[in-house]
């Protein structure tokens, strides 16, 4: 891990890198056993997702961040918890479903709070686009769920749009979500705390 040094570095030492795999991860073997896989797309400082593996020990959680010091602070928090049903996978959000992922594999991904672009200019750089919907279509199971939550209307409003024309999912209710608090992330809580709107849309893969 080239430059990282100390605390950080030893923390990482747990955390996967993107660029060392030329092919899919076989989650089972890392997590002895073959619960399902949730997924948290930019996963910052790991408040949900954390939160989630000590709530339900059925699952198996991995979050993907592009950031490494995030990845150390939702270490610090798994270490804290002893939660063992969390991965973290240090890449881009797209290569590394892309890549780590076995088409037909993951039962849930959560993009809470995605990096929104607000400039115009910059809409290029959001992640939820065409080609994203393509991918975790492939990378989920039958009847798999999507879940995307975000402050900004018009980041919502551009998702939703594209997702309601997709026949290849349907929208379904928050109600058999009860069981995560998707707006209880790092994020979740300071815009929360600033009293801002949230918009959210919960999908199923046909
Ligand atoms: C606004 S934060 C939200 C974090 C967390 N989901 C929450 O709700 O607290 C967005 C996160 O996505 C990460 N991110 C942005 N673009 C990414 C990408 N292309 N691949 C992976 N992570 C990305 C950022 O590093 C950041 O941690």
């Amino acid at each position: 891990m080239g430059h990282i040094k100390g605390y950080d570095y030893e923390l990482l030492e747990e955390v996967l890198r993107v660029e060392d795999y030329s092919t899919y991860v076989k989650w089972q073997d890392i997590f002895k056993n073959e619960n399902k896989l949730i997924v948290e797309v930019g996963c910052g400082n790991g408040h949900f997702l954390n939160s989630s593996a000590s709530e339900d020990k059925t699952s198996n959680f991995i979050g993907i961040d592009i950031k490494y010091k995030r990845l150390v602070r939702c270490r610090e928090k798994q270490v804290k918890q002893n939660n063992k049903n969390v991965i973290w996978v240090w890449g881009e959000a797209f290569i590394t479903l892309n890549n780590l992922f076995k088409d037909s594999s993951v039962y849930m991904i959560f993009m809470p709070f995605p990096d929104p672009w607000p400039k115009r200019r910059h809409h290029k750089h959001r992640l939820f686009k065409k080609e994203f919907i393509d991918l975790f279509y492939k990378k989920l199971v039958n009847s798999g769920f999507f879940i995307f939550i975000t402050d900004f209307y018009d980041y919502y409003e551009e998702s939703f749009s594209l997702i309601k024309s997709d026949k290849r999912f349907e929208l379904i209710t928050p109600d058999e979500f009860q069981q995560y608090d998707i707006t209880a992330s790092y994020f979740g809580e300071k815009w929360r705390n600033d009293n801002r709107t949230f918009y959210s849309f919960f999908i199923r893969k046909k």
